[in-house]
């Protein structure tokens, strides 16, 4: 039986990346934080085995490491999204936490998973579209997902000797709780199915890049082709004042 383990799947894509896994067969070692909302998943899915860690903690992650046996699929999506209130001040306690769970976090799993990975296996590593072009209040958020993208592409070069494929995964807008808190526009907004189906298909394929809506990718590709002097100039004209 193939086996997968998935991080932040007490909630959002990663729970329905549970539900999907487990349809489709998969022994699936589901993670998170919240022993209430493990046990509530565990309940649903009553085949699945539970991990209680912070991704953000390093001993947290090597100790939880010691209980996983061998894997043929990892998926890094714990994360969080904080936007920056003001950028002067600047917040630096923010920004290092974003960075701390979004991307640090990665480091440490990819430290306490990858022995357990076997040959010919795949690394999802859940990043952003948001990376296409820079957004206001996003300093943070924007960076930590910045540097996953090259975090996963520079893996996947050297892990190719090894047989070990990395996805790196960078969806528009889905509606989780995550993005429950914004109070602006969401343009494209999918569901977390809708995203999970998109990460499973390009996981099963090993996709090098997994992006979905197609439609709002492409919008901000053309988007990100615009010099950045003019892409600041409308960008600014959008910031409330
Ligand atoms: N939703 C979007 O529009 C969107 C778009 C692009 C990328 N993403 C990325 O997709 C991933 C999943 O996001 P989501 O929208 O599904 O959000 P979500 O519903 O808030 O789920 C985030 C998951 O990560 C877990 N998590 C956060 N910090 C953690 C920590 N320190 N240790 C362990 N687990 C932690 C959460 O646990 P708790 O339940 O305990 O908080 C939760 O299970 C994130 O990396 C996010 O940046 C989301």
């Amino acid at each position: 039986m193939n086996s997968v383990l998935i991080t932040g799947a007490t909630s959002g894509i990663g729970k329905a990346l549970v539900s999907i896994y487990t349809a489709k067969g998969f022994e699936v070692t589901a993670t998170g934080r919240d022993l209430l909302k493990l046990s509530e998943l565990k309940k649903h899915h009553p085949s699945i085995k539970v991990l209680s860690f912070d991704v953000s903690q390093q001993k947290q992650v090597l100790d939880a490491a010691e209980e996983v046996s061998m894997l043929d699929q990892l998926i890094l999506n714990a994360g969080n999204c904080e936007y920056m209130e003001t950028v002067n001040p600047f917040d630096s306690d923010l920004f290092e936490r974003v960075i701390r769970t979004n991307l640090l976090s990665v480091g440490y799993c990819l430290e306490a998973f990858m022995p357990k990975l076997n040959p010919h296996s795949q690394i999802g590593i859940v990043s952003s579209s948001v990376t296409y072009i820079p957004f206001t209040q996003s300093q943070a958020y924007g960076a930590s997902k910045a540097g996953l993208n090259y975090l996963a592409q520079s893996l996947s070069i050297d892990l190719a000797s090894q047989n070990i494929g990395v996805s790196l995964i960078q969806p528009g807008f889905v509606e989780t709780p995550l993005t429950d808190k914004n109070t602006f526009d969401m343009p494209a907004k999918v569901t977390a199915e809708y995203a999970a189906k998109a990460i499973f298909k390009g996981m099963q394929a090993k996709a090098l890049s997994i992006k979905f809506p197609t439609l709002f990718i492409n919008m901000l590709r053309l988007m990100s082709w615009l010099p950045f002097g003019l892409w600041r100039k409308i960008a600014i004209s959008k910031v409330k004042k």
